[in-house]
């Protein structure tokens, strides 16, 4: 299978980074980028790195880092004069960080490399804090990258799970049954586990974490879109893979969504949480 095939057949993208072609990967930095920097998505990673307070001198490690938005964001809090370490599937992502990190000149307390958040090669004990800003619902096996993160911290240090609660993502149009479809088949295909964030209780107990604070954000759009407009662009693409809408379908649940948010109509929302833990 080429990668364009790949990227036209596959559920899930971002599970895939290391598989897809270039044309892919950009509009995926492009949607990063915008979404990392509108203030619903802002405003929650910077909530959660002032509840870890990160050390001003500590090695800290962004998993699954794609194009640096977390990274980016520690290397720049007032006083921070540690180490940040972005790792991501993708080279090509890992690149793309790089050349934003300079650009901000943030090349000396930044460096990103390629890697597999399920074997790193780093050695045990060595960070102080971790953050996986959006990793865990695309991760097929969750327990393995919670093992590697407890195994780079010493007891004591912290570490952050970041993502969206997928199985709450819901956009409504005018007819209910349509809704729920889209709703379905978005989830589908955009991510692999929609039930991570309710399951991370239980998993960061078995991986040796006490779960010390959740701090969760409901990132509501009511009237109009404008966080989700790019969102919703993207899903409309995306949802037909999962067999439950076709092309039409998703076409014309897009259309309708952009003309409620013309007429001050639209709603969409997802529950995103931050669990700040410690190794025990
Ligand atoms: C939704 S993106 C989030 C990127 C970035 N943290 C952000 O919030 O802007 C998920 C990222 O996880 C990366 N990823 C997926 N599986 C991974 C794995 N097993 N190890 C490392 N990175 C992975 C993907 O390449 C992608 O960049």
């Amino acid at each position: 299978m080429g990668d364009t095939d790949i990227m036209a057949q596959a559920l899930d993208p971002f599970r895939l980074t290391d598989k897809l072609d270039p044309n892919a990967l950009e509009v995926m930095i492009t949607r990063l980028e915008a979404r990392g920097g509108h203030p619903n998505f802002a405003g929650p990673l910077s909530a959660y790195l002032d509840r870890m307070e990160i050390d001003d001198k500590a090695n800290v490690l962004d998993l699954g880092c794609g194009t640096g938005v977390a990274a980016r964001a520690i290397a720049q809090r007032p006083g921070f004069g540690g180490s940040v370490l972005g790792i991501d599937l993708s080279d090509y992502l890992v690149d793309a960080a790089k050349r934003l990190a300079e650009r901000e000149k943030l090349s000396d307390r930044v460096r990103f490399e390629a890697g597999d958040s399920r074997a790193l090669g780093l050695q045990s004990g060595s960070l102080d804090a971790v953050v996986a800003h959006t990793l865990f619902s695309h991760l097929d096996d969750p327990p393995r990258t919670l093992a590697e993160m407890r195994r780079l911290l010493p007891q004591g240090a912290s570490a952050c799970i970041f993502d969206g609660d997928y199985a709450s993502m819901t956009f409504e149009l005018s007819d209910e049954r349509r809704s729920r479809h889209m709703d379905d088949a978005i989830v589908a295909s955009l991510v692999t586990n929609p039930r991570i964030l309710r399951q991370l209780p239980r998993l960061l107990k078995q991986a040796g974490f006490v779960i010390e604070t959740v701090i969760p954000s409901i990132i509501a759009e009511i009237g109009g879109a404008d966080f989700w407009r790019s969102g919703i662009e993207a899903y409309a693409k995306l949802a037909p893979r999962a067999g439950i809408v076709d092309e039409a379908e998703a076409s014309s649940w897009l259309d309708e969504l952009l003309a409620a948010s013309a007429a001050g109509e639209f709603f969409g929302c997802c529950v995103y949480y931050a669990y700040i833990a410690r190794a025990v």
